[in-house]
């Protein structure tokens, strides 16, 4: 070997050094919490956890608006009647409840999803909905898997009692205690085996925590139950990752990612995908419904 090569040879090892120091040391700063991890802005929560994309969406996650039929069907929206969707992302249930005849406002707090609600001809605002600022003015408001996203339940409770008029229906769906528990797992060990450790973004509450959390608010709890419901994944696991794992992808550089989520693809394989190669996302569903009472004085 001449000179030259092993001077570059040893520059390219003190750079692979210094590189896998640097990281080391940013894991280290994040597990103290002296640093916080990089997290993208999110849909209705201003909590950074997830960036919307409504095109990657729609191919990854059309899913989640079909599924979210049964809910809908929960609310019985009648013709004429005015219904918030809450977390409306890009607009499809939001349209659905249109073509039903009924008047709908969407919120979300991704301006590229309120933009995409919009290209449908459709109402839609960007909002936070821990800080909703309508008065008594909705028949019923409605959710479909955005709940979860937010870690504040009380606020939003509270933003919808106040944006419904006597009589009113919180009707929705999210993820429930033990959702996407084997993806949850297989995140945080796969971050775990990297030093680094995990904030799990999402909210999934038991049943118990969730009624009580609407009776303390003064709604009527009509119905609330915790619904196991392993759902396809069309696009597979990985796609499943790319879509919503970004929380825990993150804290990641960007060109360790893709081998993260190879890992952690091939860690659920043997739970979560079946003989012919169909994925499924170990989803349970809390699916509820609740009525803010005629009598209410609380405004
Ligand atoms: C859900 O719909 O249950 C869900 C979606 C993305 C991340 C976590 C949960």
């Amino acid at each position: 070997m001449t000179i030259s090569q092993s001077l570059r040879k040893a520059i390219v090892k003190a750079a692979y050094l210094s590189e896998w120091i640097c990281f080391r040391l940013l894991g280290r700063l994040i597990r103290n919490r002296r640093l916080k991890p990089i997290i993208l802005e999110g849909s209705v929560s201003s909590l950074p956890t997830q960036d919307w994309h409504p095109s990657q969406y729609a191919a990854n996650a059309r899913f989640v608006s079909d599924l979210g039929i049964p809910a809908l069907g929960l609310l019985s929206p009648q013709p004429g009647e005015y219904i918030l969707d809450l977390g409306c992302g890009d607009g499809v249930l939001t349209r659905k409840l249109l073509e039903l005849g009924c008047d709908v406002v969407g919120i979300d707090s991704s301006p590229d999803m309120v933009a995409a609600t919009r290209s449908l001809g459709l109402n839609a605002q960007v909002m936070d909905a821990r800080t909703m600022s309508f008065r008594k003015e909705f028949d019923a408001v409605f959710s479909n898997a955005v709940l979860h996203w937010i870690q504040q339940p009380d606020q939003v409770i509270a933003g919808v009692w106040n944006a419904l008029k006597d009589g009113g229906r919180f009707v929705g769906e999210f993820g429930g205690y033990g959702n996407v528990q084997a993806i949850v797992n297989a995140l945080e060990s796969a971050l775990s085996s990297r030093n680094i450790e995990a904030i799990n973004p999402w909210y999934f509450p038991r049943p118990e925590e969730y009624r009580a959390r609407l009776e303390a608010k003064s709604l009527i709890v009509a119905s609330l139950a915790l619904i196991p419901r392993p759902t396809p994944l069309p696009r597979g696991m990985r796609a499943w990752l790319e879509t919503f794992a970004l929380p825990y992808l993150s804290v990641l550089p960007i060109d360790e990612r893709p081998r993260f989520i190879s890992e952690v693809t091939d860690a659920l394989e043997p739970t979560l995908c079946d003989v012919n190669g169909d994925w499924y996302a170990d989803y349970v569903r809390l699916r509820f419904s609740a009525v803010k009472p005629c009598t209410s004085t609380s405004g």
